[in-house]
């Protein structure tokens, strides 16, 4: 800041040009050289705590949109999922892919997103605070970009957006698959409640205080049967984006270079997934 401050007021003729601290000095007749006073500062980085994630681990960056409750009711999201708010997350989370290269796999659900960075990443030389700020600024910024790909005829959303980011470190495969499952496992849980929730709203003409309290203490085969019995839906039948979220996955062999993801419905909970892509756990 000194430095920077000094040279702004150089005279014309050192306007423009690079010029050594030494002239500078010399011009402004500096009591001290800039370079001590530099260093008479420096001891302030003292202050910056070390947050490195520590080595072969796992590094799960979590990112969250902050208020999405009140975001999605301002651009009216169909309830209980809108097919065009998923997809632009996917398409932010595959920008962010596409950025930082040691991004092993990705998944999402409702305003969430996981990014598991391989083992041997030492992106920002593994600072944490680094890491999720640049992937969370670039998720969010992102998002606001591509919106009117997805919200047809809007140029932009009408709040600014912005996601919260953790990193999490786990020290093996098995946490990290765990990890995983406890996100999907959420998922499936909230989709069902919120599935049945806005049925009994919109179909069954309750309103959000009597479809909550019909929901208290229900379990799942409840839930289920009221879908089936009172409203002819098979939650089977719900489409697997909104039911599993989204897994993203580099494509081997991509049709459309410019899209070079995989992004996949399916169940991660269960052993298939992790047979069917071995090389994901061995990077
Ligand atoms: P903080 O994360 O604590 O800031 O709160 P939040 O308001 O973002 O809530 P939270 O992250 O717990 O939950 C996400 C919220 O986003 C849901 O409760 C929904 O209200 C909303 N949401 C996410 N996806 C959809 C969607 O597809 N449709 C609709 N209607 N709402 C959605
Ligand atoms: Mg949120």
């Amino acid at each position: 800041m000194v430095q920077r401050e000094i040279i702004k007021t150089r005279p014309a003729s050192m306007r423009g040009k690079i010029v050594s601290f030494n002239r500078i000095n010399r011009y402004f007749s500096c009591a001290k050289p800039l370079k001590m006073a530099l260093s008479r500062f420096e001891y302030v980085k003292k202050f910056e705590l070390d947050d490195k994630l520590v080595p072969e681990c796992w590094i799960v960056v979590r990112l969250d949109g902050k208020g999405f409750s009140k975001f999605s009711d301002l651009h009216n999201f169909v309830k209980p999922n809108d097919k065009r708010a998923l997809d632009l997350m996917n398409h932010s989370a595959k920008k962010v892919f596409k950025e930082i290269n040691d991004i092993v796999i990705a998944y999402g659900q409702s305003d969430e997103y996981s990014f598991v960075l391989k083992k041997s990443t030492t992106l920002y030389s593994r600072r944490s605070a680094k890491i999720t700020t640049n992937i969370a600024s670039l998720f969010a910024a992102a998002y606001t970009f591509y919106w009117p790909l997805f919200f047809e005829g809007e140029e932009r959303p009408k709040m600014v957006p912005s996601f919260d980011a953790r990193a999490v470190q786990y020290p093996n495969d098995q946490v990290l698959r765990d990890y995983l499952s406890w996100r999907q496992a959420d998922c499936h849980i909230n989709n069902l409640y919120n599935t049945t929730f806005w049925a009994l709203i919109q179909k069954g003409g309750l309103s959000n205080q009597e479809a909550g309290k019909r929901l208290t203490g229900t379990f799942a085969k409840d839930k289920n049967e009221i879908l089936f019995s009172e409203f002819a839906m098979n939650y089977n039948d719900e489409p697997d984006q909104f039911k599993k979220g989204t897994i993203l996955v580099k494509d081997p062999n991509p049709e459309d270079k410019k899209n070079p993801y995989l992004e996949l419905y399916q169940d991660l909970i269960g052993d298939t997934f992790w047979e069917e892509h071995p090389e994901l756990l061995m990077k």
